[in-house]
């Protein structure tokens, strides 16, 4: 089991935990560490950069339904296989917290769309640069060790490394 405590790119406090929803039974988001043949699955967001899909759990969605609908919206993955569970992070924010479940996805077919709700659509990479922390082109969300610890579990669980 994993389980850090750390400052985001902001400086607000991140608890990461590999455990059983340890923060919230019904977390209100979700973040998807997304593969599609071997690639990396992310989204550029038009303002925050380059980051894995995820998003706000919609009223009567569970939050796997929700995994599913913005891997979609966001980069044209279908999720048809299992989504499985890596952990939950809470961030300590200045004017709220927010929860969110982590799970790793391998999308299995992939269309191309004409609209990618908020995002301006997929953008798939062989490796994770190094220096995600230094690079302007990744958003925020990719630069405290959420990313590293998601992608260290997905690795050793689903990748064999
Ligand atoms: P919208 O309603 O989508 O515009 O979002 P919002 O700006 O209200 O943001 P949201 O409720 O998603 O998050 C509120 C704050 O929490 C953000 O401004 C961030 O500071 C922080 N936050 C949200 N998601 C993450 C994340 O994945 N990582 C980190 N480190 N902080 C996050």
């Amino acid at each position: 089991m994993i389980e850090e405590q750390f400052r985001d790119y902001y400086q607000n406090q991140v608890t990461f935990s590999s455990a059983n929803h340890p923060f919230s039974s019904d977390p209100k988001h979700v973040w998807i560490v997304a593969r599609f043949k071997g690639s990396w699955l992310l989204t550029l967001h038009p303002s925050r950069g380059l980051e894995f899909p995820g998003g706000k759990v919609e009223p009567g969605e569970t939050a796997e339904e929700a995994a599913i609908r913005e891997v979609f919206e966001e980069t044209g993955g279908i999720v048809t296989g299992r989504l499985h569970y890596i952990g939950q992070y809470q961030v300590k924010g200045k004017k709220e917290t927010v929860i969110k479940n982590v799970y790793f996805a391998d999308v299995d077919q992939m269309i191309t769309k004409n609209n990618y709700f908020e995002t301006k659509g997929p953008k798939l990479i062989k490796r994770l640069p190094d220096d995600v922390r230094d690079l302007h082109d990744y958003s925020f969300i990719m630069k405290d060790r959420v990313l590293e610890l998601s992608v260290q579990e997905v690795r050793r669980r689903f990748l064999g490394k």
